[in-house]
């Protein structure tokens, strides 16, 4: 799919046209080779209703009652998208201006009295101000609370349904959702560093950095993160890493360890840990094991990082 589902942005963005000209439907005479200006055409049952100029029309020689004119939304519309025409149709409606849409693959048409054009245009393009102007939902993001808990498992198991490392489906309830339960009880839990994404009340994403150590020295041990799947590569899981970095910063942490992507995580600052002295706690992980140092990290580190004590139990 390459056009707009999303109808707040459709209907900002609806951009209506009027094609020069006056359109008119009528039936097409039955066994008559179809003529070149036809503009739009439906098959029914009974005929074949054809949309064409009204000079068109006029030089054939036929009949109709209809005339109007054509607005092309020029927003490039899914075919898929959902309520951008009802939510034309009421616009016009209200305003007492009937209309027929017709549906193209990319544009959507709508075909309304000629007298009534320009007011139609004005009721869209009102239309389009409004939903520019509606609030967007904003992204909270907060600490955890317990009564977000069956929330965060809920899209833990839902993000880790396929596992990230194997990119098979987990057999059974994804590890990451016992991992979670038993991060939540341990001693190196950190309220602050488990954070939720809240949209419109729902919890949508979570991160948790729990106390992590390399050869006596503390730093933050990252993961799991997840987003509900639907949401996914919407940013949520960006603002998330961001928001902990920035709270790791203000509150003195020296770094951030992780095991992940060596495509995502690099985008944030994060380098191979070995690269830094630290080694990952399985030798396998490699590069995998990432480490982004933050403003008063030591250098001169060296040893194999651990993790929170329930990331042992794995
Ligand atoms: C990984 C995850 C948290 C990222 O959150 P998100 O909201 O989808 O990511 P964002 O929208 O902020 O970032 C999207 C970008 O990251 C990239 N990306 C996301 N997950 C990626 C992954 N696992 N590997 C490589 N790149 C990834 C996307 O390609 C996209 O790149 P682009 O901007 O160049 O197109 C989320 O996709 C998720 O929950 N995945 C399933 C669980 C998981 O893999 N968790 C991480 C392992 S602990």
């Amino acid at each position: 799919m390459t056009g707009e589902v999303n109808l707040p942005t459709l209907l900002a963005s609806i951009h209506p046209v009027v094609r020069e000209g006056e359109y008119v439907y009528v039936l097409w005479p039955h066994g008559r080779p179809l003529a070149a200006g036809i503009e739009a055409a439906v098959r029914e049952a009974e005929g074949l209703t054809v949309v064409l100029p009204r000079e068109e029309a006029d030089r054939l020689g036929l009949a109709y009652d209809f005339v109007a004119a054509w607005i092309t939304l020029e927003v490039h519309s899914e075919l898929e998208a959902v309520g951008l025409t009802a939510a034309v149709g009421k616009a016009l409606t209200d305003a007492r201006i009937s209309c027929n849409v017709l549906a193209g693959f990319h544009h959507d048409h709508l075909l309304v009295p000629v007298a009534d054009a320009a007011r139609a245009v004005e009721v869209l393009a009102e239309l389009s101000a409004e939903s520019r102007h509606q609030p967007r939902p904003e992204l909270v993001l907060r600490n955890e609370t317990k009564a977000d808990r069956a929330a965060i498992l809920a899209l833990t198991a839902e993000a880790f349904a396929i596992s990230p490392a194997t990119g098979l489906p987990a057999e059974g309830e994804p590890v990451e959702v016992e991992l979670l339960r038993q991060l939540f009880d341990c001693e190196e839990y950190l309220p602050e560093f488990s954070i939720v994404a809240v949209l419109d009340g729902e919890v949508v994403g979570h991160v948790i950095s729990t106390r992590g150590r390399v050869a006596g020295h503390e730093l933050l041990g990252l993961g799991p993160i997840g987003v509900t799947p639907r949401l996914q590569r919407h940013g949520i899981g960006s603002a998330l890493m961001y928001e902990t970095i920035s709270r790791a910063n203000a509150a003195g942490e020296s770094g951030i360890a992780l095991l992940g992507s060596t495509e995502y995580y690099p985008r944030f600052g994060f380098v191979p840990a070995t690269s830094l002295g630290v080694l990952p706690p399985e030798e396998v992980w490699g590069d995998n094991f990432q480490l982004l140092p933050l403003a008063v990290w030591p250098g001169g580190v060296h040893g194999t990082f651990r993790y929170a004590e329930p990331f042992d139990r794995l």
